[in-house]
């Protein structure tokens, strides 16, 4: 791969694996160092759940004195440029002004970390240094949910929605979340162009569910029903099946719950606390991937499927 892009991920160990499954769905991006991945692409950083930053990648080395020295060799000049040092969990323990200093010398013109015409950013790791222009980010799309109007405590965080519908979605197909609770699922997915449909056996989640689309402008399309008995034909299922003291289901009734829900469209990601593999493989899906979800309320899995 020609990787002209690097991108840092934020989140904690809990997220990892989610976190480099949505680089990998978002912009086939591969793992270089701990919370690095690079690309060829250019990903669109605030539809992401967790691509916090990046660099359009100038130079590389596999120590500070390397990659500066490859710095120097392009000849770049800048004016008023400012040098940012991202300190990485697990990067190299090394002063971030003295190493803003050795890639400014090797740099023709003048630093203004006041009002930078030009930012550069170094993620140096035990893997590599890599050096680049950063890449502009305004504020992340799925954090304007965090002021969603009702929530629901087995809920994922908003973040981490995002990047489950940054797995699978795709603008203008139809997303049925079966389970749908405070419709987390749906907004990020409404919000990434999806014409989504919800159901809960709770009525009162329904309401939450309609009230938050409403909120942000997306049309309320929840209803009351059993996922054991919801019909139709989708694009994509998302959902995050009940669990604990509000919502417990006995393992037959979640063996019930997946067994109907796979059969509503060709593919789907479900999250579940429980082993769910059997049942979705006995409702004739294959399993493209298991991400274990931990650290956040609970620990969960996320299973993705297709149907053949
Ligand atoms: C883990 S929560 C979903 C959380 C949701 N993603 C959110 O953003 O709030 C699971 C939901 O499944 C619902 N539920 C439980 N049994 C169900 C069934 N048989 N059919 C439909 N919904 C069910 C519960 O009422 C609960 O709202």
């Amino acid at each position: 791969m020609t990787c002209r892009y690097i991108y840092q991920l934020a989140g904690d160990d809990g997220s990892r694996d989610l976190a480099r499954s949505e680089a990998e769905a978002v912009c086939d991006a591969e793992q270089i160092a701990y919370r690095l991945v690079a690309s060829d692409k250019r990903a669109r950083l605030e539809g992401t759940g967790y691509l916090a930053g990046g660099i359009e990648l100038l130079a590389e080395g596999p120590d500070v004195g390397a990659a500066c020295e490859a710095v120097r060799r392009l000849g770049l000049a800048a004016e008023q440029f400012a040098i940012d040092v991202v300190r990485l969990p697990g990067g190299l323990d090394l002063s971030r002004r003295d190493t803003a200093n050795a890639f400014a010398l090797v740099i023709e013109g003048r630093p203004n970390l006041d009002d930078p015409a030009e930012r550069f950013t170094v993620y140096a790791t035990p893997e590599g240094v890599w050096f680049g222009r950063a890449l502009e980010m305004g504020v992340p799309q799925w954090k304007r949910f965090v002021a969603k109007l009702h929530d629901c405590s087995s809920a994922l965080p908003d973040q981490a929605a995002r990047a489950v519908c940054n797995l699978e979605v795709r603008g203008g197909e139809r997303v049925v979340d079966p389970c749908c609770g405070s419709g987390t699922l749906l907004l990020n997915a409404s919000d990434l162009g999806a014409i989504v449909s919800g159901f809960d056996i709770n009525k009162k989640m329904v309401g939450a569910t309609n009230a938050n689309l409403l909120y942000f402008g997306f049309p309320a399309s929840a209803e009351q029903a059993d996922a054991t008995e919801v019909g139709g034909n989708y694009d994509l299922v998302l959902t995050n099946l009940p669990y604990g003291k509000m919502s417990a289901v006995s393992p037959a009734d979640e063996l019930r719950l997946v067994s109907n829900i796979v059969k509503l469209a060709p593919r789907g990601v479900l999250i579940t606390t429980n082993e769910v593999t059997d049942a979705v493989q006995e409702a004739g899906a294959r399993l493209e991937r298991v991400i274990p979800l931990s650290k956040f309320t609970i620990t969960r899995q996320l299973y993705q499927y297709r149907r053949d």
